[in-house]
């Protein structure tokens, strides 16, 4: 979908589908929605009356126009309550327009810019989230099915009148649609299977989007480099394992930040094999990954001075003769040696390595993500991910960029006590526990050691990488959190 922004008025605008919205129970459509013109005000003012417009959030009233406009058809969104308002709830409103689009066959869509003109949004942020909610909201996933994708919407324009406020919303739309063009992506990489989606494959991905977005890219051999708990892991599969390491270019300010993403690609729980009910779902135990690689897209498309780095341990957890055991000790890149009690607790071991080798790089503020536990699903459900660190400060600004994406994040304790659960007699420490509980800050727990003093947070994304019912802009099936937060955290 090719985004644009044209400087006319609404009227004028020839369309197939022109989206306007509503607030819930105004009387009279105010704002953009009411200089439509006079006539189409009028008709709205009676659905609003005769009760079918509500403004409830993500409503939808279709209107065929006929001679008055030259865009074919209205269609009036929701916005909810004005007070309940925000950047999120236009993302929701413009994915309901865009969905509209496609269902009506629209080619060309023109909407105005949810959130702006009635005051408190800035008009970039407005458009952000505006060109945001339809890039996301559009998503279809039609992986490797036969049949003909649905339509798609080709344009879509953002129609502002005030010529002054035209050079904002351009940047605003253009950072919306880095974003969600990156978060899509991610989700691709994500809904893909396993046998497709290899350690190998997304090596191979990395490299070639490298290319295109100008980044370094290096992909190392974890066997050759002394990573020895990524190596445990992948020693079960016939795939090889990869890291792969990404580095922005240009030339750059401030520490430098690096970025983990946990790419299982495939977690059969290895020898502690995993019950088959929903195990085809393992598939997107590569979220973290598939979301850090697509930030650094972002970011170098975003042409974002700052030096950051992504580190992506990639490999297969699964039961093969050469398979890691429970009992084993292995030793890790840091040297640091951990007795497995589980071999599902894999995610862990492959993030040590990552962690420790981007330390070597230079990192000086890590943050990682993955798809971790089950129990943060138990914990906070597929509606916000579990945030741990070491520093209160770096969790307090994750949060805030949590906040303006809508990515909801919630925290999850690192207590000293949480240490003595992964005592070991053999080693330095467990992989995990046996049926203690808290296993979100248990896998936390044993990140730390290998993150030591270096600030560092942690995100479980195990419940909202990918959703079972969909939810406002997002559709059932990957999400691409968190890319949206870690772009927004690297901004600011
Ligand atoms: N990949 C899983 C966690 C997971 C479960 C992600 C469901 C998404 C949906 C992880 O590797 C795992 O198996 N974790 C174990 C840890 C335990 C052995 C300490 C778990 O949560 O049961
Ligand atoms: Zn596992
Ligand atoms: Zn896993």
């Amino acid at each position: 979908m090719k985004v644009s922004v044209q400087n006319i008025s609404l009227t004028k605008f020839k369309c197939d589908l022109l989206v306007v919205n509503i607030f819930e129970k105004v009387k009279k459509p105010g704002g953009a929605t009411g200089v439509i013109d006079d006539s189409m005000e009028n008709h709205i003012t009676k659905l609003i009356s005769s009760g079918e417009i509500e403004g409830k959030l993500g409503e939808k009233t279709l209107i065929h126009t006929f001679e008055g406009l030259p865009a074919c058809r209205v269609v009036v969104i929701g916005l909810g309550k004005r007070e309940d308002f925000g950047l999120d709830k236009a993302r929701v409103a413009s994915a309901a327009g865009i969905r509209v689009g496609k269902q009506v066959k629209a080619k060309k869509v023109a909407t105005i810019i949810h959130g702006a003109g009635f005051g408190g949004f800035d008009i970039a942020d407005a458009a952000q989230a505006t060109v945001e909610g339809a890039i996301l909201g559009a998503y279809e996933f039609d992986g490797n099915k036969t049949e003909k994708a649905p339509h798609q919407v080709k344009d879509l324009v953002l129609v502002e009148k005030d010529r002054r406020k035209v050079k904002l919303i351009k940047i605003g739309a253009r950072i919306g649609e880095i974003v969600a063009n990156a978060e899509n992506n991610a989700r691709d990489l994500v809904n893909s299977p396993s046998n497709k989606v290899t350690p190998t494959y997304f090596a191979k991905y990395a490299q070639k989007m490298a290319k295109a977005a100008g980044l370094k890219c290096t992909v190392l051999d974890p066997k050759k480099r002394g990573m020895a708990a990524i190596h445990a892991i992948a020693k079960g599969s016939k795939e090889p394992a990869k890291m792969v390491v990404l580095q922005t270019r240009a030339s750059t300010r401030g520490p430098r930040v690096a970025l983990i993403g946990k790419g299982v690609t495939f977690d059969a729980g290895g020898i502690s094999l995993k019950p088959s009910k929903k195990l085809w779902e393992m598939k997107i135990d590569m979220a973290g990954a598939a979301a850090v690689a697509e930030v650094m897209r972002a970011i170098s498309q975003l042409k974002l001075k700052k030096d950051v780095i992504a580190v992506i341990p990639l490999t297969e957890n699964m039961p093969g003769g050469g398979a890691l055991k429970p009992g084993d000790v292995v030793s890790s890149l840091s040297g640091i040696t951990t007795e497995i009690i589980s071999t599902d607790a894999e995610g862990r071991m492959i993030l040590a390595d990552a962690i420790t080798y981007a330390k070597r790089l230079g990192a000086k503020i890590i943050v990682d993500c993955a798809t971790l536990t089950g129990g943060c699903i138990t914990a906070l459900g597929e509606t916000a991910s579990g945030i741990m660190g070491n520093s209160d400060k770096l969790i307090e600004d994750f949060k805030a960029a949590a906040e303006r994406t809508g990515e909801k994040v919630w925290p999850l304790p690192l207590f000293k006590e949480y240490k003595k659960y992964l005592r070991s007699t053999v080693a330095d420490q467990k992989n995990c526990t046996e049926g203690m509980g808290a296993s979100p800050s248990v896998g936390g727990t044993f990140l730390h050691k290998f993150a030591g003093n270096t600030p560092w947070v942690h995100l479980d994304i195990a419940g909202t990488a990918n959703i079972s019912i969909a939810k406002g802009y997002l559709k059932k099936g990957a999400t691409g959190v968190p890319v949206r937060t870690l772009v927004e955290f690297i901004k600011s």
